[in-house]
């Protein structure tokens, strides 16, 4: 299952590696590759690079056929931390390129045209496909645009969180909502309403909640999993579809649980 971006296709359903680190996100990730995870997300912060660049490594799937995300650190913005710390995740995962590079956060320390300017040199290079934002709201979007091609915003978004209004411009605009957290860190499955429609499909609350997400123009999800089963579990998404009642009533939830709002985060569009 793909998603068209700015005519290239994502696979849509990627795996999250936040948290995972040494033996365990070896594990995870070789074992995300071999059932069929074919988009991998990563970042500097989560210093699990070089474990998910071994993982990659091993599974043995031939680098054009997994579409990888990496994000530049809070402490990087300045443009030779750009370069510098983007060839360093290089060197960690592996790879001559990644297909997308995200500011990680919208903290503006340095101004978004530099940190921009030198992502764009970074394309020019070739050791990065496409570039994009992460935590950005609508106006930092918009004052993106004016400096490159935004390819994706990386952001907050499950049944439990609204975003109609980057969802929109990004449908408008052609770029891609990529959903972190997509399983509310595994709290969809305190609702009943998620519970009610799992049952009747004979899946899990969390395929749910990722197919929810994903029949919806320009979102593609990144759940994170150690387990073989919740990992396994998460991929039979792709095969759900949900029914207009369904998909209605998962709309009827609360959607202003918010649960990533560190300090330095901006003003969220309401
Ligand atoms: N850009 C950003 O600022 C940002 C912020 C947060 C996250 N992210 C990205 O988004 C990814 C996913 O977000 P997240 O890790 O915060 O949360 P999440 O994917 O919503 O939830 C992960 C939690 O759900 C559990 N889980 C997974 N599959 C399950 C299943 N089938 N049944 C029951 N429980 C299940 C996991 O447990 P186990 O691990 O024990 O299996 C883990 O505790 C991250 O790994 C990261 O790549 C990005």
């Amino acid at each position: 299952m793909r998603t068209t971006i700015q005519g290239v296709k994502v696979p849509s359903l990627g795996f999250g590696t936040f948290r995972l680190a040494g033996q365990t996100c070896r594990d995870a990730v070789l074992h995300a590759m071999h059932i069929g995870y074919r988009h991998i997300d990563t970042a500097q912060m989560y210093d699990n690079e070089e474990f998910v660049g071994e993982a990659l490594a091993s599974s043995g799937v031939p680098r054009d056929e997994y579409f990888l995300t990496t994000k530049i650190a809070n402490g990087s913005h300045a443009a030779p931390s750009v370069i510098s710390s983007t060839e360093q995740s290089l060197r960690k995962l592996g790879t001559d390129y990644v297909d997308l590079l995200l500011i990680h956060w919208p903290i503006q320390t340095v101004p978004l045209g530099e940190t921009l300017g030198a992502m764009l040199d970074l394309q020019d290079q070739g050791k990065v496909r496409h570039i994009g934002l992460s935590n950005a709201t609508s106006a930092i979007v918009h004052e993106a645009q004016r400096h490159a091609r935004v390819f994706a915003d990386q952001i907050e978004y499950h049944p439990l969180l609204g975003q109609d209004l980057l969802c929109s411009m990004a449908r408008e605009q052609d770029f891609m909502i990529t959903a972190y957290s997509p399983l509310a860190m595994g709290k969809v499955a305190d609702y009943a309403v998620m519970n009610d429609i799992a049952h009747d499909l004979g899946v899990g609350p969390t395929a749910v909640a990722l197919a929810w997400l994903l029949e919806q123009d320009k979102v593609v999800a990144i759940p994170k999993a150690t387990s073989p089963d919740h990992i396994a579990e998460n991929f039979a998404a792709i095969d759900v579809r949900l029914s207009p009642e369904q998909i209605a009533a998962i709309n009827g939830l609360p959607k202003d649980r918010r649960l990533v709002n560190p300090s330095f985060a901006p003003d969220w569009d309401r």
